[in-house]
């Protein structure tokens, strides 16, 4: 595995204790991992020096330094203040610096230096998202021998944008050297083709792609989450009790809307708590009857585009708890902090409406714990039409969420959804993420890559 983050994290100074990052990906991969005695190379999340590789867990980590400039130019810059705002339409203009590239390059090339020094003859080495998609390319011309698997976990984009790229060839030639190339949605696997045909020597035809007398194939696998792990902590006692703690502490009978994000602007946080203040305004909702939980886990916070969005939020919550609240009823509940499982579950299980409106969003992962936190098939998912968790969660409320009035209207149609019609949604809903869970998905990508032919 290679990906930007390491599958752990250090608590509080560098003599911390390791322990195991939550998420999806970290619980789908590293049981196949841990089978073939893999390793996971990726970045601690602090500059300088690292620790020599170390076992943790059964899974190898093997860490690699990037220094501060680097995190300036190649984190922060480049991959999160020139990819990351591209690939997800321009909803923060992009910044192209060569400088940024520059660094880019260098620490793309550490990452495929390390693997190829590590991987086994023959070996599969699966790389992650983003900020590494030169490293299949670099990967292949130090280590033909190896089966290279590539995953994009956040859209790609239309030519229109992706157009724009100053480096655009060597990313898609970046990406041409894995074997396979998968992404979250037909779309993005769609505009992969395009821009390939357009910007390289690459020809395709369905699913496959040469490139230079190789075959590169490309395709969607939707990523999901642990189900089981999810609906199975939401049946302990622990879980049900502090979920009832929840409703009291936030005052009897109020209904819970919840929103659980990475502060980002693709999120959509600040549209969200705009029309539950135009619901409040216009009398549809009774601030005394209605709280919004809003769950904002910290996230890049050198990154101006960040900064500016905390501000605006922030002030947000101010003003619509200065004008609704009453003393000890805020109609507004903001965390800036992440939570960890055993209180996000029973959050989750205690909200009526899950508010999950971002402007763009590769996938959207908190869509699918809220449903699967729900085995007691109750309460209602808002869901923007621009996620990809939308391709499968069709019996969610799905919202615009750049229509405003659209946006209250869902949120109010939520509140009031009868429980029939809540029970209807919510088991179909649970069956296609039981049914499409991080581990399927993780197997069906690596059988196709075993089945490419090397
Ligand atoms: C998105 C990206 C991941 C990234 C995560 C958190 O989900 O696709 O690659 O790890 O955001 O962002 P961070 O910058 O803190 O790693």
């Amino acid at each position: 595995m290679v990906a930007n983050r390491l599958p752990v994290r250090r608590t509080r100074g560098s003599g911390g204790e390791w322990l195991t990052s939550p998420g999806g990906l970290v619980s789908a991969l590293s049981p196949a991992l841990r089978e073939v005695h893999g390793s996971w190379i990726g970045w601690t999340g602090v500059a300088g020096a690292v620790p020599k590789p170390f076992d943790h867990d059964g899974i190898r980590n093997v860490p690699v330094e990037l220094s501060a400039r680097e995190i300036e130019d190649h984190y922060e810059g480049l991959s999160n203040s020139a990819l990351w705002p591209l690939y997800h339409g321009c909803l923060r203009p992009p910044e192209y610096h060569r400088h940024w590239w520059r660094s880019h390059v260098a620490v793309n090339g550490r990452f495929a230096q390390c693997a190829a020094e590590l991987a086994p003859p023959g070996a599969s080495v699966w790389v992650q998202d983003y900020h590494l998609q030169l490293v299949p390319g670099m990967l292949r011309a130090l280590r033909p021998d190896l089966r290279i698997g590539f995953f994009l976990h956040i859209p790609f984009p239309p030519r229109e944008l992706f157009a724009q790229l100053p480096w655009r060839q060597q990313v898609l030639e970046g990406l041409l050297g894995a074997d396979l190339v998968g992404f979250q949605a037909a779309l993005g696997a769609r505009n992969f083709r395009a821009l390939v045909e357009r910007f390289t020597d690459g020809r395709g035809e369905r699913g496959v792609i040469n490139f230079r007398g190789r075959e590169v194939r490309y395709g969607h696998f939707p990523i999901s989450i642990d189900f089981e792990a999810f609906d199975t902590q939401a049946h302990t006692d622990a879980a049900r009790q502090r979920s009832a703690e929840i409703h009291d502490q936030i005052g009897d009978g109020r209904r819970i809307l919840l929103g659980v994000d990475r502060l980002d602007y693709t999120k959509g946080i600040d549209i969200r708590i705009r029309a539950f203040r135009e619901l409040l305004a216009s009398g549809a909702i009774d601030p005394h009857e209605c709280i919004l939980v809003q769950q904002a886990v910290p996230s890049r916070e050198h990154v101006g585009a960040y900064q500016e969005l905390k501000a605006e939020v922030e002030r947000q919550v101010g003003e619509i708890n200065g004008e609704f609240a009453t003393l000890g009823a805020p109609v507004v509940h903001y965390l800036h902090k992440s939570l960890p499982q055993d209180e996000l579950v029973p959050l989750y299980m205690a909200a009526d409406a899950m508010l999950v409106t971002p402007l763009r969003d590769g996938m959207n992962l908190v869509a699918k714990e809220y449903v699967a936190c729900r085995p007691d098939e109750r309460g209602a998912l808002v869901l923007s039409e621009f996620t990809g968790a939308a391709n499968e969660l069709r019996q969610a409320l799905i919202v615009n969420p750049y229509d405003i009035d659209g946006l209250a209207e869902r949120i109010r149609q939520a509140l009031a959804l009868p429980e029939v019609e809540q029970q209807r949604r919510m088991r179909a809903m649970r069956d296609a993420v039981r049914k499409h869970d991080v581990h399927r998905w993780a197997r069906v990508f690596l059988d196709q890559l075993a089945e490419t032919y090397v």
